[in-house]
Order: structure tokens, then sequence, then C-alpha cells
């Protein structure tokens, strides 16, 4: 898989192979001590203004968040508040006004559309309210796509397809289109089309607000396991307190600032034996 090519580039952590004759390196009476990873997603005084002159609105009011790879944040607060605002700018939909974005230790700021799209595409999958899914085109299809655009070859591109929809449960509906699935499955499909990248983040706006509350809480045990077994770092907007008590860590925005930010100790874990994938 490539690197996503900004002009200051992103670290891989993986170092370049050393030349054959280079003698290794010395080793240290005592290893110095290990520095705090930096974190992986860190906003730092972020303003966004819509709009200009007479009709410019402050959405977000220097907002300071820091998270850590694999956390699972809920993000809270009233309507207007600047939850997808913020969920645009981390996802690198949109830029800050004024701040700084550091992503993976490196401050974003002053890379170019282009860039910032090979960011996301690289590192960021995307659920959201409405599924958005292609009509008339099968839920394989629809979880290939990404690839698609990544230019892998079909053989390949089918395997990852077909592995991400087990993983949400859905292997025995490939081959259905939007409209014979229920809501529930249908936002499943934009889970597996969301990770079939294997992105480190996950970024979900109100991903339940279209599902019956049965559904929404077999989205967020999926969503939940997927954190947990594969390290992912989730960022999901909700206004059920019942939704946000999944996640690891409640942030709430009121007026366009972070007004509290809390861990939460005991995470809902949903009961084990759901029923059967295809009667969801
Ligand atoms: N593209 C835009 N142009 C102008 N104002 C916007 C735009 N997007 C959002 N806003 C305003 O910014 C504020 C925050 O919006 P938003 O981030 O969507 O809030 P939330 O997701 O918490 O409901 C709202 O007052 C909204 O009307
Ligand atoms: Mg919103």
């Amino acid at each position: 898989m490539n690197p996503a090519a900004p002009s200051q580039p992103v670290q891989t952590g993986a170092a370049a192979t050393p030349a054959p004759a280079t003698p290794a390196a010395p080793a240290h009476a005592a290893p110095a001590p290990t520095p705090a990873p930096a974190p992986l997603i860190e906003l730092r005084g972020v303003s966004k203004v819509y709009g200009q002159g007479q009709t410019a609105f402050l959405a977000l009011k220097g907002v300071d968040l820091q998270i850590a790879a694999g956390e699972f944040v809920a993000i809270m607060g009233p309507s207007g508040s600047g939850k997808s605002t913020a969920m645009n700018l981390l996802g690198c939909l949109d830029t800050a006004s004024a701040g700084e974005y550091r992503f993976r230790g490196v401050p974003l700021q002053g890379l170019q559309r282009d860039e910032l799209a090979l960011l996301r595409r690289q590192y960021f999958g995307f659920v959201f309210q409405g599924f958005y899914l292609l009509a008339r085109t099968t839920a394989l299809e629809n979880v290939e796509l990404p690839l698609v655009y990544r230019g892998l070859p079909a053989k390949q591109r089918h395997a990852a397809a077909r592995a991400a929809l087990a993983a949400v449960g859905l292997s025995p509906w490939e081959h259905h289109t939007p409209a014979e699935l229920s809501g529930g499955q249908q936002q499943r499909v934009a889970i597996a089309r969301a990770i079939v990248t294997e992105p480190q983040v996950l970024l979900a706006d109100e991903p339940t607000g279209n599902l019956d509350s049965q559904r929404g809480h077999e989205i967020m045990a999926l969503i939940q396991g997927l954190s947990r077994e594969r390290g992912l770092t989730v960022l999901m907007v909700t206004h059920e307190p019942d939704i946000a008590a999944y996640a690891s860590r409640l942030v709430r925005f009121v007026d366009g600032r972070v007004a509290s930010d809390q861990p939460n100790p005991n995470p809902v874990v949903p009961a084990p034996a759901p029923a059967p994938a295809g009667a969801v």
C-alpha cells in the first residue's frame, strides 16, 4: 500500500532499509527513556469561520482536542454546536480557519487539497446518518468502490470487499442492492465500505440516526467490536446518550467549544450471541 504523499510526508513508522555496508550503531549502555508517543490526532486552538463579512459565522471557537490511537470517542452536544464542523476538519474534508491540526504528529496546515485528499483516502473511513450507497449497485460493488479509486486489480478488490462484508455480518447479502436491504443492513454495507481500505480512523456522524433502537444498538456493537478488535480509532457524533454509552470517552460541544471531555470508565458491552446475520 502506498503511503499518502503530502509534501511533508506522514511518518509510517517504518525505517528505510539501511545500506548493507553501514555498520550497526553502537549499543547504548542504558536505553533512553521512551518518549510519550504523539497523539494520533491533535487540535490546538482550532477555529472555523463560515462565510465572510456581515454573514461570517464562527462555528468553532478555539478547540483543543487530543485523541490517542485506538480510542472510541463519542461527540455530543446540541444541534448547531459544531460537531459536524469538527468532524469535517478532523477527516480532512475541510480546513480550519485558524489553529493547528496535527495528524500522526504532522501539522496539516498548508497542505494542498489533493494532498489532503490523499491523506483522507489513506487514513480515514466515513459513515454518515444517510447511508449514501449507490442504488442499483450490489453491496459487494458498493464496498469495492474505494478500492476501484485506488486502482486495485479486480481479484484483490473482490477479496477485500468480501472480507469487509463478512466483518459486518453480511456475507449472505453480497449480491443484493440497497433497496433489497433493511436500514440496518444498509448501514452495515456503508461500514464495510468505510473499513475496506483499512483506515486508521473511522468518523461516524450520527450513524444510528436513521435506525430504530434495536438496529442502532446492533450497529454500535459492530462499531465497538471493530474498535476493540482492530484498534480502529472511532470518532462518533450522536445525540443519544444510550448510543454514546458504547464509547470510552465523551466529548461535549456547546456553542463551538469543547464544554466537557470525560472518560467513560464503563462502556456498554453488548451481549454476545447476536442473531444470525441474515435476520438483521
Ligand atoms: N457551510 C456552512 N455555511 C455556513 N454556516 C454553516 C455551514 N455549516 C455549518 N454552519 C453553521 O455552523 C454551526 C455549526 O454547524 P454544525 O457543525 O453542522 O453543527 P452540529 O453538527 O453540531 O449540529 C451551525 O450554526 C451551522 O448553521
Ligand atoms: Mg451535525
